[in-house]
């Protein structure tokens, strides 16, 4: 090895020791230039085949690296013994990552909540299709031939005697058909209607239908029903107030309002001042239903009601604008 060689090895043995962090790379330097394999120990091993000038000359040179590199190595096992052990702190007070999660869609929730009502008082869920005979959607239900809701402007029209169905009332008649009283059924669904798009009206919506036939079903009967849901869906303290009304396929007829219960009762924004909010339509089925369904008028009498799943969350929730449950914003959809 040349006088150059050892400066070069000597340069690279301090560089590396003074940049060691732990015992053990410390240690793993003492083997690579001090072992028995290292370049030194073969120079200090091969000292005896030199000349004997050339021998001394080598043997000074030699030794003179070794104790430099001994004199690094205890400096560097020093500093690494004296400098504080790296761990990995670990801060236990951050909060974890969020991951975002799904949740279901305001209308199913306000669907889900409302049919888990009724469900509690015995009713039975029920669906029927969205593209409905004109039938089911207005002749079985009473509806006079010319009815202006019949209009091509009110109504989709699939085909001559096809609609998209315009409520939910038609599964009234589908499940009479079907079975024989006790009947205690609610539906719902998605309904369609061309209207002018606004905020309080939209092309699609989402209705609920509740009807009950059996003997002596009375009106108290259906006040008693709906009072009762009101009353968990919305608070307590809720009152219900029954105001006359027109349905073909009820009569009497009636439209509910409960007081609101976002100002009791004192008048706010939402209840327009009045005090009162409407929430569903309702009444006796008209015997002329019956007769469509082949059901005895005499022997039996029933009510019915039909609300907005829309209207509803959006007064239970305040919200002010009925696209929005169709436009999927999820800056929107994720606040529910
Ligand atoms: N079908 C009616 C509508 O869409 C709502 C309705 C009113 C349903 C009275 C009923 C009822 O069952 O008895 O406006």
């Amino acid at each position: 090895m040349s006088q150059d060689e050892i400066a070069d090895l000597l340069a690279e043995a301090e560089e590396l020791l003074e940049n060691c962090a732990s015992a053990e790379e410390v240690e793993a330097l003492r083997v690579k230039y001090l072992g028995r394999k290292s370049a030194l120990t073969a120079i200090l091993r091969g000292l005896k085949e030199l000349d004997a000038d050339k021998r001394v000359e080598v043997a000074r040179e030699a030794n003179l690296a070794k104790k430099k590199i001994e004199k690094w190595l205890a400096e560097a096992k020093q500093k690494v013994a004296a400098a504080p052990r790296q761990v990995t702190r670990i801060d236990h007070t951050l909060p974890g990552k969020r991951y975002p999660t799904g949740k279901l869609h305001l209308i199913t929730r306000t669907v889900d909540d409302i049919v888990d009502i009724f469900y509690g008082m015995g009713f039975e869920v029920a669906l029927g299709p969205e593209v409905e005979e004109e039938y089911y959607n207005f002749g079985a239900l009473n509806f006079p031939p010319d009815h202006p809701a019949r209009d091509m402007q009110d109504t989709f029209y699939v085909a001559d005697d096809v609609v998209l169905r315009t409520h939910t009332s038609p599964i009234q008649v589908r499940e009479f058909q079907k079975r024989k009283p006790p009947v205690r059924i609610i539906a719902p669904g998605r309904t369609y209607r061309q209207e002018a798009i606004s905020a309080r009206a939209y092309c699609v919506f989402y209705q609920l239908e509740g009807f009950y036939v059996d003997h002596r079903v009375t009106f108290a009967d259906l006040k008693g029903v709906l009072t009762a849901f009101a009353q968990q869906y919305f608070g307590a303290d809720v009152k219900l107030r029954f105001r006359p009304s027109f349905f073909p396929f009820t009569e009497p007829s009636a439209e509910v309002d409960i007081s609101c219960f976002l100002c009791q009762g004192r008048g706010c924004r939402i209840c327009k001042h009045t005090g009162w909010l409407e929430i569903l339509g309702c009444g006796m089925i008209h015997p002329n239903v019956f007769e469509a369904v082949g059901y005895d008028a005499e022997e039996y009498t029933g009510y019915a009601f039909g609300m907005g799943i829309e209207r509803i969350a959006m007064l239970k929730h305040k919200i002010d604008d009925i696209r929005l449950f169709y436009e999927n914003d999820i800056r929107f959809l994720s606040q529910f």
